[in-house]
C-alpha cells in the first residue's frame, strides 16, 4: 500500500524544512551541519523548484573552501551539541569551522546539471564558481592519487561510505587502543544496529587525531596516515568531475589547462581498480596493494565516470533481477552482508541515481529505467529514509532525509 500519496510535495517540504539559510542539513538531529556531497545533491533537488536557491547551496559550500583549494566534508556553520566529532575535535583553520577531510567531488557535476537546466540564469553563477571548482579538483589531483592514478580515500568518511567492507583489511591493521574516551552522539538519534560499531568509531576518531596532530599537513599525512585506500567512489566521481569541468570550460571559454591530461590519468586509475579475480571494480589499499574483495554500490559508478564494463553490466542485470530493491551497498552473496547496517548492505537512493545517470548516458536505457523505477517504488512506499533494506525495503537510519528527497525530485520521481 502506498503510504506517500504526494511524494513531490513531501520531497519539497523536506528540502525546505532542512534548509538552515543558505545551506541544507542532511537530516535533523543526526546530521545538523552542511555535508559536502549531501549539499551538492540538495542543490540538484532545489533546482527542480528554486534555481537560485540551488546555486546558493553550492556557493555556501565553497565559502568554506580552504586557501589551498580543499573543500571540507563538513562545514560547522553553527555549533550543535547533538553531533560528534565537532569543530573542536577536528581543530581546523579554514574560513568556516570544518572537518579536515573531503568527500566525493560531485559538486562540479551537479553544478553543470544546474547550469544546463537554465543556462541563461546560471551563466554568471557558473563563471564565478568555476575557478573554485577547478581549484578543488587540482587539490585532489595533487594529494589523493595513488601510483596508478586511482583516487584514494584517507578516512572512511571521505569516500562517504563510512563502514563499507572495502576498508576492513586496512582498519584491522590500525591500532586505535590509545584513542581515549569520547561520547558518540549518532546512536542517540537512530537505532545502533543501523550504525557503525564501536570498533569502527574508535578508528574513525583515531584518524581524526592523526590528521589534527600534523595540522592536516597533507605532505606529512602521505606517510603518517595508515588509512589510504584507492576507491571506486573517489576515483569515479573525480573522473566524472574532470570531464564535466572540461565541458563547462569549453562551453564558456574558461581557462582550464591540464584537464585533458588529468582525464587520461584518471581513466587509467579507474581501470586499475578492476579486480579480475573478483570480477568487479574494487578498492585497493594504497600502502600494501592488497585488494578489498568488495563488490559495493560504488562499483556500479563506472558508467557515471564514462567507463564501460561488460562485467559490471552483467552484475547489474543480475542484481536488478534478483534483489528486490537494488543496488545493495554490498553484494548479498558475500558472507559479511548485513541488510540494515549502513554501507554493509542497505540500498542508497543517491548511489542509485549516480549509477542511473551513467547507465542512461552510456545507452543502457532499460537498466537505467529499471533502477529508477525500483528506486521510485522504494521511496514512494517506504518514505524518504537515509537508506533501505535491499530485501524488504524497510527504511533505516535518519528520516526525512535531504538527499533522498532531492533524488526523488530530480530523478526517481520523474517518469
Ligand atoms: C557521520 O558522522 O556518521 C558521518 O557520516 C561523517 O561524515
Amino acid at each position: 500500500m502506498n503510504q506517500h500519496t504526494n511524494p513531490d510535495r513531501e520531497a519539497r517540504n523536506i528540502l525546505i524544512a532542512n534548509d538552515r539559510g543558505g545551506y541544507t542539513i542532511p537530516t535533523e538531529g543526526l546530521y545538523p551541519y552542511q555535508w559536502n556531497w549531501d549539499s551538492a545533491i540538495a542543490a540538484l533537488g532545489f533546482a527542480e523548484f528554486d534555481i537560485d536557491r540551488a546555486w546558493v547551496e553550492i556557493e555556501t559550500l565553497f565559502s568554506g573552501q580552504w586557501d589551498d583549494g580543499m573543500v571540507p566534508h563538513i562545514l560547522f556553520h553553527k555549533q550543535d551539541e547533538g553531533y560528534f566529532p565537532g569543530p573542536d575535535v577536528w581543530g581546523c583553520n579554514g574560513p568556516i569551522p570544518s572537518s579536515g577531510i573531503i568527500q566525493p567531488p560531485i559538486a562540479a557535476t551537479m553544478a553543470r546539471k544546474i547550469w544546463e537546466k537554465d543556462p541563461e540564469a546560471g551563466e554568471v553563477r557558473m563563471r564565478s564558481l568555476f575557478p573554485a571548482l577547478l581549484a578543488w579538483h587540482r587539490w585532489i589531483m595533487t594529494w589523493r592519487l595513488d601510483d596508478h592514478g586511482a583516487v584514494c580515500t584517507t578516512h572512511p568518511w571521505e569516500a562517504g561510505r563510512d563502514n563499507a567492507p572495502d576498508w576492513d583489511n586496512t582498519m584491522v591493521r590500525m591500532d586505535a587502543s590509545d584513542v581515549g574516551e569520547y561520547q558518540r552522539r549518532d546512536t542517540k538519534h537512530v537505532n545502533s544496529d543501523d550504525r557503525p560499531t564501536k570498533y569502527d568509531y574508535d578508528r574513525y576518531i583515531k584518524l581524526v587525531q592523526i590528521g589534527r596532530n600534523v595540522h592536516w599537513d597533507q605532505r606529512k599525512l602521505l606517510d603518517d596516515n595508515p588509512f589510504r585506500v584507492a576507491d571506486p567512489t573517489m576515483s569515479f566521481t573525480t573522473l566524472r568531475a574532470a570531464r564535466d569541468l572540461l565541458i563547462v570550460s569549453e562551453a564558456l571559454g574558461l581557462p582550464a589547462d591540464g584537464l585533458t591530461e588529468d582525464i587520461a590519468k584518471l581513466e587509467a586509475g579507474a581501470q586499475s581498480l578492476w579486480n579480475d579475480e573478483l570480477g568487479s571494480f574494487d578498492s585497493r589499499d594504497a600502502h600494501t596493494g592488497e585488494w578489498s574483495g568488495s563488490v559495493s554500490n560504488a562499483s556500479y559508478l563506472c558508467w557515471y565516470a564514462g567507463v564501460d564494463s561488460k562485467g559490471m553490466l552483467q552484475r547489474a542485470r543480475s542484481v536488478l533481477e534478483t534483489v528486490p530493491y537494488p543496488f545493495p551497498s554490498y553484494d548479498p552473496s558475500m558472507p559479511g552482508f548485513d541488510p540494515r547496517r549502513y554501507w554493509r548492505g542497505p540500498s542508497w537512493a543517491i548511489m542509485n541515481m549516480l549509477a542511473g545517470f551513467g547507465l542512461d548516458e552510456m545507452g543502457y536505457k532499460k537498466e537505467a529505467e529499471l533502477l529508477r523505477s525500483k528506486t521510485a517504488d522504494l521511496i514512494s512506499t517506504f518514505g524518504f529514509a537515509e537508506y533501505f533494506d535491499p530485501m524488504t525495503g524497510s527504511p533505516a537510519g535518519g528520516k526525512a532525509f535531504t538527499w533522498t528527497a532531492a533524488v526523488w525530485l530530480h530523478w526517481a520521481g520523474r517518469n
